[in-house]
């Protein structure tokens, strides 16, 4: 089965996929997969790249991948001439690609496009969880809770008193549409709002204020089978460094001691069911397939809420979705079976 394994992007979460993308072509059984690695350079470019000794190349030229509309996995590589040739065709493409474009459903809508058999969340799923601000409408219209906040966009700028007024302080300041927590401020005194909001600005035209819940943040994955039903993980735990605050970028890829995972966390049986039963709900609520992380805060008083789905959730060593389903008897290589078993289906 040749499967076309995209990674890198234009997004700032590049260099994270390049870590997610490791694991994967490593995770990935010579014996029933051919992978051809494609390297997305963050000027859009598709190149062919290689995995050999262990490690993935991520080339400056080379071969660019063309995969034709309608084609069925028919792709054709250029050459930095611009001569063109056939290539073998692609069975299935499995994006590993964080953020967007990539993670939104662009390539998904590619592979739509290209009738290609895509492995993970489809497009529409991919769409709205990556778009926060969309994905907590939906959620909350589910019934699901969600932290309270309010959307700023950039030609309408709020007023900062209105904005402490709603949510207190300390509030976090998000791009709507980044991961990693890119652009993420937690704000604890007014006048470090506009700084906030400007930095946020700069990676995304809407961001949100999101009132700040103290609480354990505790994730699931879920993986769709082939039927349609739902399998989901059992749970797990970050635990961020006092020194970061919250599971800022540095925590989680700079800073090895940023935070710890605790797999499966520690909950109680009938707190880790309901959590599951979410989980499950707010894939749903979004139009997700396939894959997704579903990430809850857990309050000391027992509430709990949705902070995010994650469409492609991260790969890379410290990650937490083959955690916590290698904890829940899936194995990685498993995993990679499944999603492209639900691709093919
Ligand atoms: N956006 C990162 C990769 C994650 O959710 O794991
Ligand atoms: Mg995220």
């Amino acid at each position: 089965l040749r499967i076309a394994v995209l990674f890198g992007g234009r997004s700032p979460e590049h260099e994270v996929s390049l870590r997610s993308a490791q694991n994967v072509m490593e995770a990935l059984d010579p014996a029933q997969y051919d992978p051809v690695p494609v390297f997305v350079t963050r000027d859009g470019r598709w190149l062919i790249s290689s995995f050999e000794d262990g490690r993935l190349a991520t080339p400056a030229h080379g071969t660019e991948l063309c995969l034709m509309p309608g084609g069925r996995g028919r792709a054709i590589g250029i050459d930095e001439h611009g001569s063109a040739r056939p290539l073998a065709k692609i069975d299935v493409v499995f994006p590993v690609l964080h953020g967007l474009p990539g993670e939104d459903g662009a390539a998904q809508g590619l592979c739509e496009v290209a009738m290609v058999p895509l492995a993970g969340c489809g497009i529409l799923g991919s769409a709205t969880a990556l778009d926060k601000d969309i994905a907590k409408r939906l959620l909350r219209d589910a019934g699901i809770p969600v932290a309270r906040w309010m959307t700023i966009r950039a030609d309408a700028p709020p007023s900062f008193a209105a904005l402490e007024a709603e949510l207190g302080l300390p509030v976090f300041i998000k791009p709507a549409r980044q991961g990693s927590s890119v652009g993420v401020s937690r704000v604890s005194a007014s006048q470090e709002l506009a700084g906030a909001c400007e930095e946020g600005f700069r990676h995304d035209r809407k961001l949100l204020a999101e009132e700040f819940v103290a609480g354990r943040e505790i994730e699931f994955a879920v993986l769709e089978n082939p039927d349609g039903s739902l399998f989901v993980s059992r749970p797990g735990e970050i635990v961020p460094a006092e020194m970061h605050g919250f599971y800022s970028y540095d925590a989680k890829y700079v800073d090895a001691a940023g935070a710890a995972l605790i797999v499966p966390a520690e909950l109680p049986e009938t707190v880790e069911a309901t959590l599951k039963d979410f989980a499950a709900r707010a894939f749903r609520a979004l139009g997700c397939d396939g894959m997704a992380r579903v990430d809850f805060f857990v309050t000391p008083d027992g509430r709990f809420l949705v902070n995010e789905l994650n469409t492609i959730p991260g790969f890379t060593d410290i990650s937490m979705y083959a955690k916590v389903m290698a904890a829940s008897g899936v194995p990685y290589p498993q995993v990679i079976d499944r999603l492209v078993a639900h691709g093919l289906r």
